[in-house]
């Protein structure tokens, strides 16, 4: 099967009527992401840096009790490797092909270990480093290291509500019930598992799950709370709540994003159209609370005049998100529309968000938050910005690209049957 086939499902035009051209600051920007990440990749060798930079500058991963500095530890890790595949498909360097694929290795033995697995961002940390590997690279290890992530993020399944639960042991009475709107960037892993074996099991959690966030985590106004709790004993909705964002009321920014793309990747994969409008209507409430320069505040709840920080990273996550549902959407003007705010979310992330002198920072992208209220990582640089800022680039530089996010098989896989 080629790479053209796998995306199948895609439509292979942009939608009727979407700006076709490609910003002129296309390949300078990504010329400059990629050299940025081939001198990180020298740097790091195989250690973690950590989350986000400190003044622009990734400090190795901390140890902690558990593990050395640089360890493969939390949900961040696989940004790394993911960004080094993209700039894989970008340039063909086989230099981070290796890098990538020593990674991979490192996420095999993480999962075997047990080691800090009592996460929902299995789905971040498996289908960046692992299914990766194995889509690009026919890295039969690493599909059976994201097969056996797949299985314990399934442990993770509250029977009664139907949800995953987010974060901390299973026995955690303040985690017990509660799930997130960053969930649903975690249910690819669980679609592609689904697709490589066949077994409906992992699909059926993922729709499940995905139904009980839309219905409660999306509110009426087409914002999102950030946390939810339901009863463990009877799987009743409880409350929302926030962890990131600025009140329980308010609307994290990066949850905005992440339900965009979530749930547009929800609808590619099973076609309900339930979550194609609940992703649109994540879109239509985030565009409408953007600032002048299109970047967002940390959390929607600012706007123009105000001096919080601004989360770059939410951007690029919208960005991609907004280019994905554009491919999906069945409507013309809309698919024009989040087409257009996609690229121009990107133009303006290249233009104000990225260092003037790449050699200055490690970051790709500048002027992240990752937790406001608890005042970690602000107007920092992060992975995940990163990540996504090098997706939406890599988006629009290879337009045959396929996502990993995608229930893909093997890009390489030939004519044989070998896809499940
Ligand atoms: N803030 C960490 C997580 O969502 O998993
Ligand atoms: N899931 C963690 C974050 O977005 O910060």
């Amino acid at each position: 099967m080629s790479s053209t086939d796998v995306r199948a499902t895609a439509p292979t035009d942009p939608p009727p009527g979407a700006a076709r051209a490609l910003p002129a600051v296309l390949p300078g920007a990504v010329a400059a992401a990629v050299a940025t990440v081939r001198r990180n990749a020298t740097a790091f060798g195989a250690l973690y840096p950590d989350s986000t930079t400190r003044d622009d500058r990734y400090p190795l991963r901390p140890a902690t009790d558990e593990f050395a500095e640089g360890a493969n530890r939390d949900w961040t890790t696989s940004f790394w490797p993911g960004m080094q595949w993209l700039a894989v498909e970008l340039t063909g360097d086989e230099e981070l092909r290796a890098s990538a694929l020593r990674h991979a290795a490192d996420f095999a033995r993480r999962v075997h270990a047990g080691e800090d697995l009592d996460t929902h961002d299995l789905g971040f940390l498996y289908t960046l480093s692992c299914v990766n590997a194995w889509r690009l690279a026919g890295d039969e290890a690493a599909r059976d290291a994201a097969l056996a992530a797949a299985d314990h993020l399934l442990t993770r399944v509250l029977p009664s509500a139907g949800i995953i639960q987010a974060w901390g042991d299973l026995s955690d009475p303040a985690q017990r019930g509660r799930t997130i709107v960053d969930s649903l960037m975690n249910m690819p892993l669980l679609t592609w598992a689904t697709e490589t074996t066949g077994d409906r099991r992992y699909a059926d959690v993922v729709d499940r799950h995905v139904a009980q966030v839309r219905t409660h985590l999306l509110r009426d106004d087409d914002s999102t709370f950030h946390t939810f709790y339901w009863d463990p004993e009877s799987g009743e909705p409880l409350r929302g709540a926030t962890e990131q964002g600025a009140g329980d009321d308010s609307c994290w920014s990066r949850g905005q994003a992440w339900g965009i793309y979530g749930f547009a990747l929800h609808h590619r994969t099973s076609g309900d159209p339930d979550s194609l409008r609940a992703s649109e209507r994540c879109a239509d409430y985030f565009l409408a609370h953007l600032p002048t320069d299109g970047v967002p505040f940390w959390d929607l709840v600012y706007g123009d005049g105000s001096d919080a920080p601004r989360d770059s990273s939410s951007a690029a996550i919208a960005a991609c998100g907004l280019l994905e549902l554009a491919s999906v959407s069945q409507d013309t003007e809309r698919a024009a529309r989040y087409e257009a705010a996609g690229r121009e979310m990107l133009t303006a992330l290249v233009a104000g968000y990225t260092p003037a002198d790449a050699a200055a920072a490690d970051a790709l992208l500048l002027h992240a938050v990752y937790d406001a209220p608890k005042g970690k990582g602000v107007d920092e640089g992060c992975l995940w910005g990163d990540y996504y800022y090098l997706e939406a680039l890599t988006r629009l530089t290879l337009p045959d690209w396929v996502s990993p996010w995608w229930p893909a098989t093997r890009a390489d896989a030939g004519a044989d049957g070998e896809n499940a």
